[in-house]
């Protein structure tokens, strides 16, 4: 039968306006948006929102869910991945699939992956297409893959086993700019890394903080500077710069956007929040990752980013390993550890308490960043990203009076450490709604495997951003 759900004296927020607005919800859509909705039906459930904002479910546009990295396989798969984002107030994610056997083709992947997600994915998901080489197979496919399969982003890596090198990031940008897809990298200068690396090794300097040391900022804002102006000479081919880190890479994407260039941008929390001391924990090796964490001067810079609109999403890069398994031996050695961090369930609450109670942000901002602009950029507006009649119901009710320490033994992942343990938080996520059905409450998970379904996105289209 019919399921409806009418949402009263909650503050909503989209990335425009807030407004004391009533929301119905029927049969998993936005049914209205009214200050008084009289009009629904008998049986209708009432979720009293006194003093909660009520906004656009999180969208989290780079996980890595059951991911092989080559010396481990990350520890969230699509349940407990998305199971984890549901309790943190998500309710999309964006997967960027790994590497598949060596010359396989574009479809391969995406098959594989639907089989990871499908029966256990509990809030709706996509995937990033991944460009591993190109060949004329790829290019003819990258057609089908965006109008057939509704796979509109596509990353590449300049660093890794599978980098792409000028040429084949020029043909790549080139060919997903005519198919209408969205092109996203991950922009690190592998000879710079690979000099300093092998050189550190050498000297017998592994230890976790020589990981940031091997990787530093100048090799990360080259390659974005180097992608940008690839992009530019492939037609102005739109660009996203996924997990920046820092201020100098930051200023060559304000540079483009000044110069009306289709570039876009993304940070993570980690960046936002965490700076390379960290290495020098005992347990730094939990915090390994690329790009490394950077200096405590550039966290700054990266939030006058947010301000700016330089940054334009937040998303978390969720790659999640076991520090006591997996991890912990690069706290020794860094060249033997799985890179990344869990992050899933904790970027809303973390953006909300810094950004938004902080005052460093307002709550529209946070939904642009968080929902609306993933949404407009991944071909997924107005289906999610706002509180239209007629979209998703996907929802999420903020408590901006609740005070929580994070800590690792109340999340929803299955790895076994936060970064954030013991981070005094303001303002919680009590309710997360996933087309109308209620995921998680007050911490408590409520969702089923199986219920997320996969989005066929649109394609990109600039004029619409
Ligand atoms: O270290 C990281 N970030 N691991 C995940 C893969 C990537 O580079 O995004
Ligand atoms: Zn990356
Ligand atoms: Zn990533
Ligand atoms: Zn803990």
């Amino acid at each position: 039968g019919s399921k409806s759900t009418l949402i009263i004296n909650g503050t909503l927020v989209d990335a425009q306006k807030q407004s004391q607005q009533q929301l119905l919800i029927i049969d998993g859509k936005i049914a209205a948006v009214d200050k008084v909705i009289t009009d629904y039906p008998v049986d209708t459930e009432v979720i009293d929102a006194s003093g909660l904002y009520v906004m656009p479910g999180g969208i989290d546009v780079h996980t890595h869910f059951n991911i092989d990295v080559g010396i481990a396989r990350s520890v969230d798969d699509f349940y407990t991945g998305t199971r984890s984002a549901a309790c943190g107030g998500t309710t999309m994610i964006i997967d960027h699939m790994g590497f598949g056997p060596k010359g396989c083709d574009l479809f391969h992947q995406l098959k594989v992956y639907k089989g990871f997600a499908k029966d256990k994915a509990v809030i709706d998901y996509s995937f990033h297409g991944v460009i591993q080489h190109i060949n004329d197979e790829v290019i003819e496919d990258m057609h089908a893959m965006v109008h057939r399969e509704g796979i509109s982003s596509f990353k590449l890596y300049l660093t890794y086993n599978y980098k792409l090198d000028d040429t084949g990031a020029l043909q790549a940008l080139n060919r997903l700019n005519q198919v209408q897809a969205l092109t996203a990298v991950h922009p690190e200068n592998d000879a710079a890394i690979a000099l300093k690396r092998s050189q550190l090794i050498k000297a017998g300097k592994t230890s976790a903080k020589y990981h940031a040391i091997s990787r530093p900022l100048e090799c990360e804002a080259e390659a974005i500077a180097r992608m940008i102006n690839l992009a530019k000479l492939a037609d102005d081919a739109p660009l996203y710069i996924v997990h920046l880190s820092n201020g100098l890479g930051l200023d060559y994407i304000r540079l483009a956007k000044q110069n009306q260039q289709a570039v876009w941008s993304e940070t993570c929390p980690q960046y936002l929040l965490l700076d390379d001391k960290l290495y020098e924990n005992e347990d730094g090796a939990k915090y390994l990752m690329s790009p490394p964490l950077r200096p405590k001067a550039e966290l700054e810079k990266l939030w006058q980013g947010v301000e700016d609109g330089s940054i334009d999403t937040v998303a978390t890069d969720h790659c999640a390993f076991s520090y006591k398994e997996q991890k912990v031996s690069g706290n020794d050695d860094f060249s033997v550890c799985p890179n990344g961090m869990p992050g899933v369930e904790t970027r809303m609450p973390l953006l909300f308490s810094e950004g938004v109670m902080s005052g460093r942000i307002t709550p529209e901002k946070f939904v642009e960043i968080t929902s609306f602009k993933p949404a407009k950029l991944f071909g997924l507006y107005p289906q999610k990203g706002c509180l239209l009649p007629g979209s998703d119901a996907d929802i999420v009710l903020f408590n901006p009076e609740l005070k929580v320490h994070i800590s690792h033994e109340n999340l929803h992942d299955n790895s076994d450490y936060t970064p954030y343990e013991s981070h005094q938080v303001n303002g919680w996520p009590v309710m997360t709604i996933s087309r109308g059905e209620v995921v998680a409450c007050n911490g408590e998970f409520l969702g089923k495997a199986g219920a997320g379904q996969f989005v066929h996105r649109l394609p990109f289209d600039k004029n619409k951003i």
